[in-house]
């Protein structure tokens, strides 16, 4: 007998964005994924304003996935969703609609860790695409998080560095803050700095022990330097902001790789992934491409719908808990600070 297909609907609603997203066995079938505009005007994530935008997208993110991938709410084997960790208030919207929609269509439900999605996520089926082989290490780069991960199986990994302070996706986007850049202001540091010269400034790089990672430091650093310059040219940072931009750039990216670098020379380990919205960031996937090359490794590249916060991963992810039949009843709730 033909094996059947499994159908996962995938919920995330860590952050600022609301997806869903539907999954054929490895194949995602649709994707869909509401942003929120509304927070930047405050120049950063607003939880409860997250929260109340959750509430009014999630039906109408669910209902487009649905209808995108052409199935009937009948079709679904089982829904996955983001238990944690990010914002309690947003978690609370996705976990319990997932909550609902289980017992109301009788099927059962997975929790998936937001940080395991991302790094999931290379096992979407991608026409060309080899997906990673075990054990590997990704480098997992978000708004939230830094961590370079073992990954050993879909259900089993180990974070071997990580920040002591800010995340990497922070440090670009409170630099862009400093820059008068409005939030997230990775991607326009990332746009600008392709129009830069990477060497026209130096900036910090912290000295931490073992595979960890540390940015509040290049914040200060940043802060100092712009006021130093600005003291006597108020137009300094409009003269130079795509050479400041390379340079910002230029730094995040070395200091990211000389940790993993040291971590896959060191694990013997020479197939290296890259996951998280930072990962969208041109100067990392060039820096990943060229290391590799050097260094003999293979590489793996997310495709740019599933670097920034997507409920594809989280559906992926769930496949392998559904495989393994780790299932969750109706007693799950939300858990902002969920272990790895
Ligand atoms: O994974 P993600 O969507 O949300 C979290 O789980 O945090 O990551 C968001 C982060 C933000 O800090 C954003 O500025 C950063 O990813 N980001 C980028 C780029 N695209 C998104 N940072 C640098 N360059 C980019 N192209
Ligand atoms: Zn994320």
């Amino acid at each position: 007998m033909a094996k059947k297909d499994i159908i996962i609907l995938g919920i995330e609603s860590s952050c600022d964005d609301t997806s869903a997203a539907i999954i054929k066995n490895e194949a995602i079938l649709s994707n869909e994924v509401a942003g929120q505009k509304v927070h930047e005007l405050y120049g950063g994530v607003v939880p409860e304003l997250a929260s109340r935008a959750h509430q009014q997208n999630i039906l109408p993110v669910v209902d487009a996935a649905i209808k995108k991938a052409k199935i009937n709410l009948k079709d679904i084997d089982a829904i996955a969703f983001t238990s944690g960790p990010g914002l309690l208030g947003s978690l609370i919207v996705g976990t319990s609609f997932a909550k609902a929609l289980a017992l109301g269509l009788d099927i059962p439900m997975v929790e998936v860790n937001h940080m395991h999605g991302h790094v999931l996520a290379h096992f979407i089926d991608d026409e060309g695409k080899d997906k990673p082989n075990f054990p590997f290490l990704c480098l997992t780069i978000s708004g939230g998080h830094t961590q370079i991960v073992l990954v050993k199986s879909h259900l089993e990994m180990e974070i071997i560095g990580t920040t002591r302070d800010d995340a990497a996706g922070e440090a670009f986007d409170k630099s862009a803050k400093l820059l008068g850049l409005p939030y997230p202001g990775g991607p326009l540091i990332d746009n600008n700095a392709k129009l830069g010269n990477p060497d026209a400034f130096k900036f910090t790089h912290p000295q931490i022990p073992d595979f960890d990672y540390s940015f509040s430091g290049l914040k200060t650093n940043v802060l100092q330097f712009l006021q130093r310059n600005t003291k006597h040219n108020t137009d300094f940072i409009q003269e130079n902001m795509n050479d400041i931009c390379a340079s910002l750039q230029k730094t995040i990216v070395d200091i990211l790789f000389d940790k993993l670098t040291k971590a896959a020379k060191q694990l013997n380990i020479k197939e290296i992934a890259i996951a998280g919205g930072v990962s969208a960031n041109s100067g990392i996937r060039e820096k990943l491409r060229s290391e590799g090359k050097k260094k003999g490794w293979i590489t793996h590249i997310p495709k740019f719908e599933y670097t920034t916060d997507n409920a594809a991963m989280i559906a992926i992810a769930g496949r392998y808990q559904f495989l393994a039949n780790n299932f969750v009843d109706q007693s799950v709730s939300a858990n902002a600070r969920l272990d790895f």
